[in-house]
């Protein structure tokens, strides 16, 4: 699979309804939610409060990625407000196992995350488990920056890890994707592919959904 999941770090938030609804006319299935708790990372974003709202005017795939200190503590939260998917970071303070178990058992889909310089191999014993694996390609915290090209690298070794044991979760990646580099990092194998500022940050937001959304349905072929 080849999937776009617009970002709505980059959304004007004035308006976060009718631009999470335009991503989704456009074709985008995923949309990725970024939280914030300005501990974890040096920004704060939003909340399940927020999560809670669009959920009622939408019903993308909510992909929920938590850049806080302690997601143990809000998965419940994050899974009322209507979460699909929780992505929790292993650099985080909570319990590993404790806080894949809370996931799971509220039939969430599960991820980890690696921030960029965090070594791969620290998932090796709990592929078997995700559903997928998020890959950082930005220090955590911002919108707008630019891709790491190291982050290629965990892609390939995540990839090899699928072949070789038979694996099936999803690579998805985070931070800089956009029309310059999205043929690469696909080519490395990611299937899930965040996009902030390349779309939101667009003054045609439909167009350019539509465009990406067609890009990698080629790029699936
Ligand atoms: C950064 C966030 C990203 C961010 C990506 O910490 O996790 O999801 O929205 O934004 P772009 O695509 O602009 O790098
Ligand atoms: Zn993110």
């Amino acid at each position: 699979m080849k999937e776009l999941a617009p970002s709505i770090l980059s959304a004007d938030f004035a308006k976060l309804g009718e631009e999470v609804n335009t991503v989704s006319m456009a074709g985008a299935k995923y949309l990725h939610i970024d939280v914030m708790d300005g501990y974890f990372v040096p920004n704060i974003s939003l909340g399940a409060p927020i999560i809670k709202s669009i959920r009622k005017v939408s019903d993308m795939i909510f992909d929920v990625h938590l850049m806080i200190s302690n997601p143990l503590k809000y998965i419940d939260d994050f899974a009322k407000a209507g979460a699909d998917m929780i992505s929790f970071h292993i650099e985080s303070d909570s319990d590993t196992d404790k806080t894949i178990a809370a996931i799971k058992e509220r039939g969430i889909k599960l991820g980890i995350v690696v921030k960029p310089n965090t070594d791969i191999q620290v998932v090796s014993d709990y592929l078997h488990i995700v559903d997928y694996i998020l890959v950082m390609s930005v220090e955590p915290g911002f919108g707008g920056q630019s891709f790491m090209e190291s982050s290629l690298d965990k892609v390939k070794w995540l990839d090899e890890q699928k072949k070789k044991h038979g694996y099936d979760f999803i690579i998805e990646i985070d931070g800089g994707i956009s029309g310059d580099n999205v043929d690469r990092v696909s080519k490395a194998g990611v299937n899930l592919f965040v996009m902030g500022s390349a779309v939101f940050g667009k003054d045609n937001i439909y167009e350019t959904t539509k465009m990406y959304v067609e890009r990698l349905e080629e790029l699936d072929k």
